[in-house]
């Protein structure tokens, strides 16, 4: 298959951190790629022949206007590889200091979005042969981890561990309906040195984007539905 064959790849959160790296590292891998960008950027990881950047706001029901708009000038009829990768972080790691807003907000970064962006991707990646979805989620959004105390002396906001648990939901949900047809994946990428990282974090956005993609091409039918830390380490739900 040369290059051009590859169904494209599209990512969310595309301007740094840990979809900057996936979108460079699925560009060299010879796929075409949508990179999808909050804000408008200069990251120079982006500015290379094969990765078309589109500004969109997950949070907004244009999401899914720009991902058709930016699938056709990215030339990808068939999405191969969805990694949702957009998240934000808000503060408040008790009951005082949590906002109301701050969980809707995180909400709809973490769960609603992913359901928009993916429901816009889906008749593209219906067109690929093996597609694969990586919702990037947190160690924090699991709920057997908060039930045995969380992670000790790392603090985490109400907000994010809340709005993982529910896209993890949507993880399950995306399976149990279009499973094995798209292969939905939780994945937790392990403490990555970007900006929203944890005080331990221990692995680089590049290592990370060549451990996602090798995950996306080699997933079993049977990973779909599981939540994991690549390469093959099984999170309780
Ligand atoms: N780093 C880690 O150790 C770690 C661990 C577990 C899970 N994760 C997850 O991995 C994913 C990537 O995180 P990262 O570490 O690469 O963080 P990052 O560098 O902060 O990247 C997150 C990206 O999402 C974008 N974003 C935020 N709100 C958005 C919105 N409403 N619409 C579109 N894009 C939006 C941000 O753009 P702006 O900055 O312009 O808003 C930013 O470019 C996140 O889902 C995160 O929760 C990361």
């Amino acid at each position: 298959m040369s290059h051009s064959d590859l169904p494209g790849v599209v990512v969310t959160g595309a301007a740094g951190g840990i979809g900057a790296a996936v979108a460079r590292e699925a560009c060299a891998r010879g796929h075409r790629v949508l990179a999808l960008v909050h804000r408008s950027t200069s990251e120079p990881a982006l500015n290379v022949p094969g990765i078309h950047v589109e500004v969109a706001d997950v949070t907004r029901e244009s999401v899914s206007e720009a991902v058709v708009r930016g699938l056709a000038a990215a030339g990808i009829s068939r999405v191969g590889i969805l990694v949702n990768a957009a998240g934000a972080v808000r503060h408040g790691t008790t009951l005082a200091s949590t906002s109301a807003e701050s969980i809707m907000e995180s909400l709809d970064v973490h769960c609603t979005g992913v359901m928009r962006v993916t429901r816009a991707c889906l008749p593209a990646l219906l067109q690929a042969p093996r597609p694969v979805v990586l919702n990037l989620t947190s160690r924090h959004g699991s709920l057997s981890l908060a039930a045995s105390g969380g992670v000790p002396g790392v603090p985490v906001s109400y907000s994010y561990r809340i709005a993982k648990a529910a896209q993890n939901m949507l993880t399950a949900c995306l399976h149990q309906e279009l499973a094995p047809r798209v292969r939905f994946l939780a994945v937790h990428p392990g403490r990555v040195a970007t900006a929203i990282a944890p005080a331990d974090a221990d692995r680089s956005p590049a290592v990370t984007a060549d451990q996602l993609l090798d995950l996306a091409e080699n997933a079993p039918p049977e990973w779909s539905g599981r939540f994991l830390e690549p390469p093959a380490t099984f999170l309780d739900w």
